[in-house]
């Protein structure tokens, strides 16, 4: 039959191409308007005859009445894309279907049936990188959220699992290689040079943790026995060139699989455990049951073509992904609402999995400036939301800094407050309660209530509420007492005018002036809109530190002495409010009218802390490095990009003009531990590499041989890097040396490629603006890979002199790249909407230049929903 005609099915309409199917505003799908769906699929079975142009699914549905739900005489799956080939129903064609935009809807009797479903879909031309497509010649797919509805028909919402059994048949020559979720159970040749391989997935679940994938790949094998004694087959998947890089994520795995049996007491549930590497991917990964799909760039490395950070990003996604077996896939999210359900959850699971192995410190300071640098933005901005949002139009839009990050600061916050036992308690509880189950966030607290004997009734607004807290504390001694005053404001977001307080838990110590010691920390607990604490026996004012730890993801007013915040930097035992006192100095400079006190008083603080020997070299490094530009940005109503680069650089070129002599000769004498294994050596590359930054701000000329000596006899990536991110904003011959051999030597190494991009993207250059332009037009750019996309358009959007060119050139940059990625890839395209969107707190006439590029986007007609529902938001 001519599929076409059966596509447009009985009623007739057409199928359209997607742009054109998309309604001008998309609906707005609300959180309350939640209702479960009337059948149940407990089992299906996919058959797939894999091609890369196209590719036939036969879906098999066993379906049943759902008894939690309203009777309904007809069942709706979800498609988007597909070609319909045919529809049975128990055994018999049926012809009685329609279709509403892109559902295909089936009338059935009550009762249990047998539904069967042919579809054809074309891999190769799926540039959305959304349910089956290509990659360097592979098949994969990304299922979540939406995805499963491109491969076939089908409920996809989280709350309908099945048990799901995968035939795969194609070419072995082109596709050697057949995985799908669960454990292998047959596989076999067949005629024609092709061949077959069946999967079978025991555990019931949602559609989009459906994965397969086809090709010529090669694994790295181990095994791994689990706590309760199963044998489990474990596997990491590459193109042949990338097996030398996998040693790492392996490792990672197995350390996440004994951690999480350690500390969450949770034990894998499959024989087998793959983890597959693909070149072309929207995201980091996802935690596909027993079959996670990697982007490259969170499974490969070696010392050669990664840096320390790349390694710890791989061990933590790695991390993360496996973790999402129990936070996740055993206890799945009902709808898309809950999102921050198994995402916080997950990420505060794979942020404690770091800090265990490689030390708290380091780890905390890290997170947090990721959150502010990220999550705060967002917070603050047009597309603010809770963590769980109360409604979307496209999901795809709010896998978000807020969900993830801030939704893991809010558990972080329920540890706190109940302590680690309890805190394991209430986890175990909730995996018991709810395994098996799609579940809310509210089963969640409510477990969290349970097992540790909280009182979470007004801590829930941390999911209602959307907006960064503002915190102010006061100080009086009298006596011999101190009372803090602290006062609570939650900003209005849109859509939230009014905001009630939240319960905020404070770590604080309070230092004595002659020990310069503590006597123990309290943890108080803020939640009025104003509240004062009295801590008496001090003889003289103490000075606060508060927050420590970061236990509150909230900002901190105090009124405190630049004397006592030298003090801290210098001395506070909690390393993370060390850092964060070093943080106030500096930002009360580069945020504060020009003030030659303040600067000083840097300057008084660096001295001690590269005085100070009982530091590791990390924790100096992390204590000398200015703050990032977006979070001056967001501590600021509104900034003058330009101005405010003059002054952060101004700031590094008098501290290296100050410290000359102490940074040139860090760079030296760790030259040698910089090549030492473990930690030692990672900790000295770090200092090493900023030392030579702030070597080269002060003195070009000094800076850029010291530079190239680095690149020249670098023994890995990390030190490399560190040499040519140096000389990339620099001027001469030495950096045009170093970005060449550096293209040449890694030519064929795309991931070591993007960061050659990303290297001169981000450099602080006059004419930055105008070598992107040329970056771009480079043979080895293109728009198909979302990596080498946000390698070059990602990082320029965070370069204030690129991004905030005066004349306007980087927004329309950017607002080019959105209306081109538009449609082609819609969730890529929708993740630059927010730099523009930002234009409030931009001064006036950068400020309406943004915006007039959000209104030329929103002009554009045939939006996709992801940059139609980002553009409007920005737009208010
Ligand atoms: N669940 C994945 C993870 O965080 C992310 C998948 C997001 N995919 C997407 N298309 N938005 O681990
Ligand atoms: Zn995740």
């Amino acid at each position: 039959s001519n599929p076409q005609t059966a596509a447009n099915g009985p009623s007739g309409a057409p199928i359209l191409p997607d742009a054109a199917r998309e309604p001008h505003e998309p609906a707005i799908i609300r959180r309350k308007d939640y209702e479960p769906f009337a059948w149940r699929v407990p089992e299906i079975r996919l058959d797939f005859d894999l091609g890369l142009e196209t590719t036939r699914v036969e879906a098999t549905l066993k379906v049943t009445p759902n008894p939690d739900a309203e009777a309904a005489p007809e069942i709706r799956l979800d498609g988007d894309g597909l070609v319909l080939e045919s529809v049975a129903v128990d055994g018999e064609q049926r012809t009685d279907w329609r279709r509403e935009g892109e559902a295909l809807i089936v009338p059935l009797s009550p009762g249990e049936h047998v539904l069967n479903v042919a579809t054809r879909i074309a891999p190769s031309a799926n540039t959305q990188l959304m349910g089956l497509y290509a990659s360097n010649g592979m098949l994969c797919t990304q299922c979540e959220a939406e995805g499963f509805r491109r491969i076939t028909f089908f409920p996809d919402r989280p709350d309908v699992l099945s048990v799901y059994t995968v035939r795969m048949e194609a070419d072995a020559g082109a596709f050697p290689v057949l995985l799908s979720n669960g454990n292998p159970v047959e596989q076999g040749t067949l005629e024609d040079g092709r061949h077959f391989a069946e999967w079978h997935d025991p555990w019931p679940k949602p559609s989009y943790l459906f994965a397969l994938v086809a090709g010529d790949l090669v694994a790295r094998t181990d095994r791994f026995t689990t706590c309760g004694g199963r044998e489990v087959e474990l596997g990491v998947w590459v193109r042949s060139e990338d097996l030398p890089r996998t040693s790492h994520a392996m490792e990672s795995l197995k350390r996440s699989m004994k951690w999480d049996e350690e500390t969450f007491g949770r034990e894998y549930d499959l024989d087998r455990f793959n983890i597959v590497a693909v070149g072309d991917f929207n995201m980091g990964a996802m935690e596909n049951k027993g079959l996670n799909i990697f982007n490259t760039k969170y499974v490969l490395a070696d010392e050669e073509t990664a840096t320390d950070d790349d390694f710890d990003a791989v061990e933590g996604v790695i991390g993360h992904e496996y973790f999402h077996n129990w936070s996740g896939n055993r206890v799945t999210c009902r709808d898309w609402f809950q999102l921050s359900l198994k995402e916080g959850f997950t990420v505060l699971r794979d942020q404690l999995f770091s800090q265990d192995l490689h030390g708290a410190a380091i780890k905390r300071i890290g997170d947090v400036r990721v959150l502010r640098a990220v999550q705060f933005p967002e917070d603050s901005g047009p597309f603010a939301h809770p963590i769980r949002p109360d409604s979307y139009k496209e999901i795809s839009n709010f896998y978000t800094a807020t969900v993830y990050n801030k939704g893991a600061e809010v558990i972080r916050m329920m540890r706190e407050l109940a302590g680690e036992a309890a805190f394991r308690k209430a986890s175990d509880l909730y995996f018991e309660r709810h395994d098996g189950e799609a579940a809310t966030c509210e089963d969640f607290v409510r477990s969290m209530e349970d097992g540790a004997g909280l009182d979470l009734a007004q801590f829930r607004r941390w999911y209602e509420q959307a907006g960064t807290p503002k915190v102010t504390v006061e100080q009086a001694y009298a006596g011999d007492a101190i009372t803090l005053t602290l006062r609570q404001s939650v900003p209005a977001t849109p859509g939230q005018p009014d905001k009630q307080p939240v319960p905020i838990p404070l770590k604080v110590a309070l230092f004595d002036r002659e020990s310069g010691a503590h006597s123990g920390e309290t943890l108080i607990v803020l939640d009025k809109a104003e509240q004062s604490f009295t801590f008496d026996g001090h003889t003289s004012a103490p000075i606060l530190s508060i927050n420590r730890g970061f236990t509150a993801p909230v900002v901190i007013e105090r009124e405190i002495s630049r004397d006592d915040l030298v003090f801290l930097a210098g001395n506070d035992d909690d390393s993370f409010a060390r850092h964060e006192a070093m943080q106030e100095l500096l930002l009360a400079y580069l945020l504060g009218d020009e003030n030659e006190d303040a600067r000083e008083a840097i300057g008084t603080a660096a001295e001690a802390i590269l005085a100070d020997d009982a530091l590791d070299h990390e924790m100096r490094a992390e204590l000398l490095s200015l703050p990032p530009f977006a979070y001056l940005a967001e501590r600021s109503e509104v900034y003058d990009p330009g101005a405010m680069v003059v002054r952060r650089e101004g700031l590094k070129t008098w501290l290296g003009e100050r410290f000359a002599d102490r940074f040139a000769s860090l760079h030296d004498t760790l030259e040698a531990p910089a090549r030492e294994a473990g930690p030692v050596g990672k900790q000295a590359r770090r200092m090493r590499s900023l030392a030579l930054g702030y070597v080269a701000a002060a003195d070009p000329a000094k800076g850029a041989p010291r530079a190239l000596a680095q690149y020249r006899e670098a023994q890995g990536m990390t030190e490399r890097q560190g040499a040519l991110a140096v000389l990339a904003g620099l001027d001469g011959p030495e950096r045009e040396e170093a970005l060449a051999d550096f293209y040449t030597r890694f030519a064929d190494n795309a991931l070591v490629i993007d960061k050659w991009f990303t290297l001169q993207a981000t450099a602080l250059r006059e004419d930055v603006l105008g070598e992107i332009e040329q970056l771009a037009q480079h043979p080895s750019f293109t728009m198909s890979n979302p990596n080498r996309v946000r390698a070059l358009y990602a990082v320029m959007a965070g370069n204030p002199l690129a991004f905030h060119d005066a004349s306007g050139a980087g927004y329309r940059m950017i607002a080019d790249l959105i209306l081109e990625l538009n449609l082609k890839n819609p969730q890529l395209a929708a993740r630059f909407v927010p730099s523009l969107g930002r234009y409030r707190r931009v001064e006036p006439g950068r400020a309406a230049l943004m915006r007039a590029e959000l209104e030329r986007i929103a002009e554009a007609g045939e939006l996709s929903r992801d940059v139609s529902e980002q553009v409007s938001a920005s737009l208010g």
